[in-house]
């Protein structure tokens, strides 16, 4: 599904690269987090996957196809919810199918099917003020739904909120990507919530970094976070929580 063959990048402003010859896959319908320090590089990961920055070296491959000549094959989540406030949620959700010019009655219905799936039909004429920060990330990532991609790239997107919501809204990410079948990239800092949620596990460590980590998550899905207090699962955590520590100063 995406494919990184020997990529190389540095911001134009550093002096040192941030990743040389890094390679990496990630299968269709896979659910894989990215973890690191603080500033490693996780969100850059993104920008090339987006295109909005230009690798030295390497190429980036989606279903097989170099991503320059692609267009509409990822959506993007991050960390804020980013809605328009003059715009219902309704409205809000429409935006991406408004700009790519899908009929309003397609865009109505689609709309509608989203809305029920992520159980938010009844504030569709509502205003991002009136949610709740849970209820504005349920919103953001049906609004990356409808933007028509199978790869989602989300970007530390619970981390704003309190813990208990992040709880709850981990839960059901892991019910919408059962449901819709998405391959995701899930970038987080949080240890617990990238075993929670996902299949592999990919580390960033050092800098520049040529290859990440790949850990798989010995659970299967659907999960329940009991086991989480499974001894393998913690010892799993406390080793990665290591390998963070161990990172910080890159
Ligand atoms: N737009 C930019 N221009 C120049 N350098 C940047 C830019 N964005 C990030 N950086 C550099 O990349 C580092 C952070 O990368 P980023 O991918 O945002 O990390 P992370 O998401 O892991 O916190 C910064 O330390 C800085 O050196
Ligand atoms: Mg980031």
């Amino acid at each position: 599904m995406l494919e990184f063959r020997d990529v190389s990048f540095r911001y134009p402003e550093d002096a040192q690269s941030m990743m040389e010859h890094l390679n990496f896959q990630v299968e269709d319908g896979d659910f894989v987090s990215i973890i690191g320090a603080s500033g490693c590089g996780k969100s850059t990961v993104f920008r090339l996957i987006n295109g909005l920055e230009q690798m030295q070296g390497g190429q980036i491959f989606v279903d097989g196809k170099p991503i320059q000549t692609l267009q509409q094959y990822s959506a993007f989540m991050p960390q804020k919810d980013l809605l328009f406030p003059w715009r219902t949620i309704a409205q809000n959700i429409c935006l991406p199918m408004e700009l790519a010019h899908i009929p309003k009655a397609e865009q109505a219905k689609r709309c509608t099917e989203v809305l029920e799936q992520v159980g938010l039909s009844q504030y569709r004429d509502k205003y991002p003020k009136d949610l709740s920060g849970g209820m504005k990330q349920r919103v953001a990532f049906a609004r990356t739904l409808l933007a028509g991609a199978d790869l989602l790239l989300l970007d530390e997107p619970f981390s704003a909120l309190d813990y208990l919501t992040r709880v709850d809204m981990q839960e059901w990410l892991l019910h919408q990507w059962e449901h819709y079948h998405k391959t995701i990239l899930f970038i987080t800092h949080d240890v617990e919530e990238a075993i929670f949620l996902s299949k592999r596990i990919l580390v960033i460590q050092d800098r520049p970094f040529r290859d990440m980590e790949d850990v798989r998550v010995p659970l299967a899905y659907p999960r329940n976070r009991e086991d989480l207090k499974r001894a393998d699962i913690v010892e799993l955590k406390e080793n990665l929580i290591e390998k963070l520590r161990r990172s910080v100063n890159v």
